[in-house]
């Protein structure tokens, strides 16, 4: 992994809270933030994990506190929110990354199943949102004195075309990116928040990779010859682009989804070979120049 291009500090005196923020790039955007100077409040659904994300960042000397809750339920939005004022007396940046996937063909997705990757994506990302505005807003619970906080909504690619068997998650994810530009564009105006996502593409070492592509699959899905930079992501990669939106290197940058996938959701296979383009597209040109007006192209 490398090293951080960024100061240490910062993103000193800031607080921010991470969904899912005790595994995979949850757990790498919390180390980082941390490492870049904020306190760190950590909410999972599960204690162990959450132990354990604790240990790591606090022997990382990140002043850190794991919290039970659901994003799904409003109670505990609330509590998790009013423990961390509690506890660090403010909040600045509030990061959406709890999320649920399976691969499922539409046949086989339940109304069920999709209902609760919506509501573990898309209603528990506006769920915390509502109940961060009070600390996030500009006067606010959290933020005396200061501007408005961060909103930052961890993503995806998988909906800018369409993807096999991602019917629920893109979905959900589409239906984020639309909530992300217009918190955006209702908060900043009326409360000085930013509201940003980033959609990571395939990143290794996380469960989405595991659920999504797992290793007897990604032969079959990378290509060298139609996949731009040829690799897989780092959870750092994800987690630079957090501390960037959240330090003052971000502070004009509102309603943004930052695209982090080396390019990959703009692969598609070539129609033609690279060798055969130019002597083709030569032969091509050569001919419609020659070509009588009102020809027909197989009368030439
Ligand atoms: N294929 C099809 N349907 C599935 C499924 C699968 N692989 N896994 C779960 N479901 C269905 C269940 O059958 C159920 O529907 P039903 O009531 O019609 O039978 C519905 O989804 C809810 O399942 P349940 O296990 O009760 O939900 P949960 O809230 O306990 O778990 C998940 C949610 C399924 C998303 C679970 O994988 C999870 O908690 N994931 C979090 C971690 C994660 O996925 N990270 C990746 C982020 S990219």
């Amino acid at each position: 992994m490398d090293s951080s291009p960024f100061k240490a500090g910062i993103l000193s005196g800031m607080v921010a809270v991470i969904t899912g923020g005790g595994s995979g790039i949850g757990f790498e955007i919390s180390t980082q933030l941390g490492l870049h100077g904020a306190s760190i409040a950590v909410m999972g659904r599960r204690k162990s994990v959450l132990d354990s994300a604790v240990i790591s960042l606090q022997e990382s000397g990140i002043h850190a506190i794991g919290i039970e809750g659901d994003v799904r339920k409003n109670e505990d939005a609330a509590s998790v929110l009013q423990i961390t004022f509690e506890k660090f007396g403010r909040i600045d940046v509030l990061v959406n990354s709890a999320a649920g996937n399976f691969l499922a063909s539409p046949e086989d997705l339940s109304p069920n199943a999709f209902k609760t990757v919506m509501d573990i994506d898309t209603l528990g990302t506006y769920t915390m949102s509502h109940a961060a505005l009070n600390y996030l807003k500009k006067g606010g619970l959290g933020k005396q004195g200061n501007g408005g906080g961060l909103i930052l909504n961890i993503s995806a690619t998988l909906h800018y075309t369409a993807t096999w068997y991602q019917l629920h998650v893109s979905s959900a994810k589409a239906a984020i990116d639309s909530m992300t530009r217009s918190l955006a564009l209702e908060w900043g105006a009326d409360y000085d928040i930013r509201v940003n996502g980033i959609a990571p593409g395939p990143i290794a070492g996380t469960t989405g990779m595991s659920k999504l592509a797992p290793d007897e699959m990604i032969g079959t899905r990378l290509r060298k010859e139609t996949q731009p930079l040829f690799k897989i992501g780092e959870k750092w990669d994800i987690a630079m682009a957090a501390v960037y939106l959240a330090s003052n290197a971000g502070k004009f940058v509102n309603g943004m989804i930052m695209i982090v996938d080396g390019g990959l959701w703009l692969s598609s296979p070539r129609f033609i070979a690279k060798e055969d383009v130019k002597l083709l597209s030569r032969a091509v040109e050569n001919r419609s120049r020659t070509a009588p007006v009102g020809v027909p192209r197989s009368k030439i």
